[in-house]
């Protein structure tokens, strides 16, 4: 009895002497909100403009938060919005504490964040940590002499041989990724465009004024991060040369070289770890842009305890580039394996469309649809990226002088950037697709009048309402939401199956991959799923109400979503 008493009052100590922030909300089956949550990556430039001038913007955003709330968003990842002179549209930080005047302000960011709230979406922002903008203060600071107390905040270099770069790195974005500076007659290192120098996160103060921004937003209410280009936070503290590989040239005309000394060093798990503490501490959570060669480098980014990013995308995922279902479900069976929660995306703004990559040109609002179903119906948590719900499609520069994109412009005309598929919202019928009275930043794509939110709410069979329909079965169905992933018909060269399970009852999922009706016998008890019969609950084409699991046919690239009876 007493002891009963006492654990009450501990029990209520603990619920109270915690801050509501710090207690780690999990549900019944011990999930984190992020893990059944949906996130929708927003350009801010390009989602809504809410003060015409061609620029989309924060008030913008808040704006169609009823629109992502209808959708079944929960929650958003704004892409940089800080201050920045957007020589790489705002990956080039020069304050992390306030906002772009062409996003506007600090006050906008708040009343986004207080608008957010009652409609349960959580706001993510950029973080974009391993490089500054060169107008940004700490680096003005660093490079105006070598005695500076900042000058090791950056990565600072004297030549190898007279005017020579320190060694053969080369950029992302092209050339030396060294940039010589004529004040202290030394070079400084710019994995990106040369007005991005990367930060010395071997240095502690680096470390320590990073992080105090995660806490500074924290505070303001933002709910956690995406990490920008983690891979690339670290060099080899001995700066040897990268291997070339062979004699060909990248788009750029630089030599390839295997990236050995520039990438994946070890050190950046500590900083991840240390990372992860500040959020934990904050009840945030932490998006990586973790871009991995194979499964074991991803796993890497999850900790060895789950304690570094909760949620690294899978890029191996994203950029299968072709209807394969062999390719497909190898990468799943790792991922699903892997030990952390897996995170699929699609698209983004440094990828293509899903529109362009998978569409044949004929059946490519099919095609959307099937890989809607696909990865928001497997175990994890899904990130979408704006558009994607309505079918918009890569619009590419057609000329040089169009290109907005620092990689475009350097690259052309074998590498045309990423504008494309960074192309303002379509809303509407109205001019620019309703999202801005004024010529936008970019163009809209032609094919905004018939694909547009207005034009295809009204439309039972749109890619919008279809999305629609797979959020809301993705929040309330108990297999789609805690069903162990099962590979069904592993050797279906053109139609990719599986079962999702949870107490006795399936979720089953047909998605035929290939131009031809196909007839399908998803032979489930061979892997111990039981059902006497199936019901439809969504389908790309027309479907009976009642299938029969052993017979299921499914039209040209048709997508079939049924649950055992
Ligand atoms: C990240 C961003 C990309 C940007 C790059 C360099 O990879 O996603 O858009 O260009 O960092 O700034
Ligand atoms: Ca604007």
């Amino acid at each position: 009895m007493r002891n009963q008493k006492l654990g009450l009052v501990f029990l209520l100590f603990v619920a109270f002497a915690i801050p509501a922030w710090a207690q780690t909300a999990v549900d019944g089956e011990g999930h984190p909100w992020w893990q059944h949550a949906v996130f929708y990556e927003i350009y801010p430039r390009s989602f809504a403009d809410s003060n015409h001038d061609g620029i989309g913007d924060l008030p913008g955003i808040t704006s169609k938060l009823d629109y992502l709330s209808w959708l079944g968003v929960d929650a958003i990842w704004i892409a940089p919005m800080f201050p920045s002179p957007h020589v790489d549209w705002g990956y080039d930080i020069s304050d992390y504490y306030s906002v772009d005047p062409d996003y506007g302000t600090l006050r906008d960011m708040d009343e986004l964040l207080a608008q957010s709230k009652p409609r349960n979406i959580r706001v993510l922002l950029d973080f974009v940590m391993t490089y500054t903008s060169d107008q940004n203060k700490w680096f003005q600071e660093s490079k105006s002499s070598r005695a500076n107390p900042k000058r090791d905040w950056y990565i600072w270099r004297d030549a190898r041989d007279p005017q020579q770069p320190p060694n053969n790195w080369t950029s992302l974005f092209g050339g030396s990724a060294w940039k010589y500076d004529s004040t202290t007659s030394q070079w400084f290192y710019h994995y990106f465009y040369p007005p991005q120098p990367n930060l010395n996160w071997r240095n502690p103060e680096v470390e320590k004024n990073m992080f105090d921004v995660t806490r500074w937003w924290y505070k303001r209410g933002v709910a956690g991060f995406r990490l920008d280009a983690v891979d690339v936070m670290f060099v080899d503290s001995q700066f040897r040369d990268n291997p070339v590989v062979g004699t060909e040239r990248n788009a750029f005309g630089d030599p390839v070289e295997r990236e050995i000394n520039d990438k994946n060093q070890p050190e950046l798990h500590g900083v991840l770890q240390r990372l992860r503490k500040v959020a934990d501490e904050h009840n945030a959570v932490l998006i990586g842009e973790t871009w991995t060669s194979d499964i074991e480098q991803l796993k890497k980014y999850y900790g060895e305890h789950n304690d570094e990013v909760n949620m690294p995308m899978d890029f191996m995922f994203a950029t299968i580039n072709k209807l394969s279902p062999a390719d497909f479900r190898k990468q799943i069976e790792w991922v699903d394996n892997s030990g952390g929660w897996p995170v699929y995306v699609v698209s983004n703004h440094d990828i293509r469309r899903v529109y362009d990559r998978y569409g044949d040109g004929k059946h490519d609002d099919q095609i959307a649809k099937l890989m809607a179903s696909l990865y928001l119906t497997l175990r994890g948590t899904a990130v979408m990226y704006y558009g994607e719900e309505i079918g918009m499609e890569n619009n590419d520069p057609k000329r040089p002088e169009d290109v907005k994109d620092s990689m475009g412009k350097l690259g052309w005309p074998k590498e045309k950037g990423r504008d494309g598929e960074r192309t303002p919202m379509q809303w509407n019928t109205q001019a620019n697709a309703g999202f801005s009275p004024t010529t936008p930043w970019l163009p809209v794509d032609d094919r905004y009048k018939n694909y547009n939110v207005e034009t295809e709410k009204s439309d039972p069979n749109s890619i919008l309402n279809y999305y629609r329909q797979l959020l809301s079965m993705r929040h309330t169905n108990q297999a789609l939401l805690e069903g162990k992933y099962i590979a069904l018909n592993e050797d279906d060269p053109s139609v990719l199956s599986y079962a999702r399970s949870y107490k006795g009852q399936s979720v089953l999922v047909v998605l035929n991959m290939s131009g031809v009706t196909r007839k399908v016998n998803l032979n489930l008890e061979s892997k111990g799923v039981h059902a006497k019969g199936a019901k439809t609950l969504l389908s790309s084409f027309t479907t009976p109400g009642r299938v029969d699991p052993s017979e299921i046919s499914v039209e040209p690239f048709g997508a079939w979503i049924g649950e055992t009876e």
